[in-house]
Order: C-alpha cells, then structure tokens, then sequence
C-alpha cells in the first residue's frame, strides 16, 4: 500500500506501518505549546506506557464505560452478527488491547479479516499477535497509523466489511471532527459497510468527575505520562511533579477535558524550544465528549450513516449504535 511500509511479522498477515505516530510529534509539541491555551492531541498520550496505563484505567471501579460496553456487547452482539452477516472483515478503529472485539469475532459467522487500526505501534502489534495466536482461521493485519488521515484497506479485504469503534473513542474527536472522521470512515469502508459504534452518556456530574478523576491516580499517570514521552523523545525538561492532572467537567459544551496544569510559574524546554508557564496554566490534552442518543444518531447521518439500532444499559451510561454506511 502507498505510503506504508509493510513488514512480515508472523503469525500475523504483514504489518503495515504508516509512520504517523512518530512523524508529527515534535511539531505538534512546538505548535501546541505555543498556543494560548496550549493544547496537544489526545493520539499522543498513547505510546506503549501510555497504552499500558489506559488498559488499568479500564479496570478502575470508578470507570464504568469498558465494563457497560462489554455487558453491553456481550447482551446485543447476536443481533450484531445478524446485521453484519456472514463472512465480514472486521476493521477496528483505535484496537488497544483488542479485547472487545473478541465477542464479535466469537459470534460473527465465518469472520474472515481482521484489521487492527492503532497509532500506538509496540501495543497493536503485540495484542494483533495475541489475538492471531489465539484465533488462527482469522487473517489478521494490523495497521499502524493515525487513523484521522488517509490510509488504506488492503485489497483482499472483501466485503461484507464491519466496522467498530468502541470505548467512545469518537468522544476524543469535536464534533467537526467526528463529522469528518465518520465520513472518510464511510468511504474507506465502503457502500454497504456496518459500523459498531460505541458512545458514552451525558450524565451525573458525580459519575463523569470521578471516572475522569480516580482515586488511585491512574488517570493522572496516564495524563503526565505525556510530558514524560516529551522528556524521552523530545528531549525535555518537563518536571512532573510541577504539573496536577485535573479532569474537568464542562456541563454546558458535553464534555470532560483533561489538562495539565501548572503549579508554579516555570519555564520547560522541549523539541528544541522553551516555553513558558504561569502557576496554574494549563495544557488540555484530551476532550471527552459525552452525547444524547439522539445526538449520535445526527452525528452519524452527518457523517454519511444511516442509524440501523441502538442499545443502551438500564442506567443510560453508555450506548452502542450498528450504522449502516449510505
Ligand atoms: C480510548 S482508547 C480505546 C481502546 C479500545 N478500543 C477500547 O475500547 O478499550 C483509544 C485507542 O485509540 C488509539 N488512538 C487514539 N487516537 C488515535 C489516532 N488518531 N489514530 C489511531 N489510533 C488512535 C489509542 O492508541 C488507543 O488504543
């Protein structure tokens, strides 16, 4: 494929590799420290320690939304294999550890593709060979690259195909930017495609503040772990104890935000510049936005879907969507 570099990594089909994960690092570090409200995009929090630290978020009392998804998939997921039918390739936007996509790919009839898609390289390829071992009738290639920008399906992946997207990772995107993720979504999966989607709740202020803000400063780990990576591959000088994660809920916007903030006024160097901080300055590093039923349902016909089924848990925490591309 143009524009990869396609490595052979047995048990799995090939690698291919896109290079977006390291490509634009430094740039994004030297733009977004620039800014006023200095901000860097929640793809970068995840390098392998960053993927390892997301893994115990999702094993936290405080974080409802992997264990909602999965009792939710394990409910739906034969209706889910009806809509999908037979002999689908499953194409898994933002992959992780794979876990999910293990109920699928247990209830789909005859799947016969499986295509990882992560910016986080050690971690894809590590859970891709996991799963190859552990399913071996599946043809299994990974994709490493940042799935927001081009890059394309290997040719051999027939229809029908599957898409999923879970953890309510579209929550990370604007809505701008969820728009134009789900339609280059729906026009790398093509006409006829089915796409899994899931999506948190708006909810109780309590709820999101304490699943953004655990008790056991997991989330925080997961946070600073970012200016950590900036100190091991940009070369900087960010002291991690000068800087609190804060999980911030926006009521009016829908919306949990992560920052880093500040706790003194302080100058860092990094990727070949030096920025400068007030005491309680601030980088926002992720958005996490949380919709209405309705809202997703716009959403996805904005972004070229046509909303076949929805499915939400007794307490309206969390939803899963199947989309049909139009
Ligand atoms: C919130 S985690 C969800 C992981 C898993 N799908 C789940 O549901 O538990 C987001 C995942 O998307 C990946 N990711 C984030 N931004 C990305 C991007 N722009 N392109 C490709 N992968 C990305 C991360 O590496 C991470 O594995």
């Amino acid at each position: 494929m143009p524009g990869s570099a396609v490595l052979q990594l047995a048990p799995l089909e090939a690698l291919y590799d896109y290079g977006h994960g390291g490509e634009d690092f430094g740039t994004a570090v030297r733009e977004g420290l620039s800014l006023g409200q200095k901000k860097l995009s929640a793809k970068f929090l995840y390098d392998a320690r960053g993927s390892a630290l997301f893994e115990e978020i999702c094993t936290l009392p405080e974080y409802y939304p992997t264990r909602t998804e999965i009792s939710l998939l394990e409910k739906h997921v034969t209706e889910i294999a009806e809509l999908a039918g037979r002999g689908a390739s499953v194409v898994e936007f933002g992959s992780g550890a794979s876990v999910k996509v293990r109920l699928l790919l247990d209830t789909l009839a005859a799947p016969d593709w499986y295509v990882p898609v992560d910016i986080s390289r050690q971690h894809l390829v590590a859970s891709a060979k996991d799963l190859a071992t552990q399913y071996p009738d599946l043809t299994v290639l990974p994709i490493c690259a940042d799935y927001t920008r081009a890059f394309d399906l290997p040719r051999s992946v027939r229809a029908p195909i599957l898409g999923f997207f879970p953890g309510s990772t579209i929550g990370n995107f604007t809505h701008g930017e969820a728009r134009a993720f789900l339609q280059q979504a729906a026009s790398s999966l093509g006409a006829g495609a089915g796409l899994v989607l899931g999506a948190d709740l708006m909810k109780a202020p309590d709820i999101l503040r304490a699943a953004y803000n655990d008790a056991a400063g997991v989330t925080a780990a997961f946070n600073l772990n970012l200016l950590a990576r900036i100190n091991r591959e940009l070369d900087g000088d960010f002291e991690l104890s000068a800087f609190r994660h804060e999980g911030r809920l926006l009521e009016d916007e829908g919306r949990i935000e992560m920052h880093l903030v500040s706790q003194r006024a302080q100058v860092v160097r990094a990727a070949g510049k030096t920025f400068a901080f007030r005491e309680g300055e601030s980088i926002h590093t992720e958005y996490s936005h949380k919709y209405t039923i309705d809202q997703v349902q716009t959403l996805a016909r904005s972004g070229g879907w046509e909303p076949v089924r929805s499915w939400v848990d007794d307490q309206s925490l969390f939803s899963i969507h199947f989309l049909a591309a139009r």
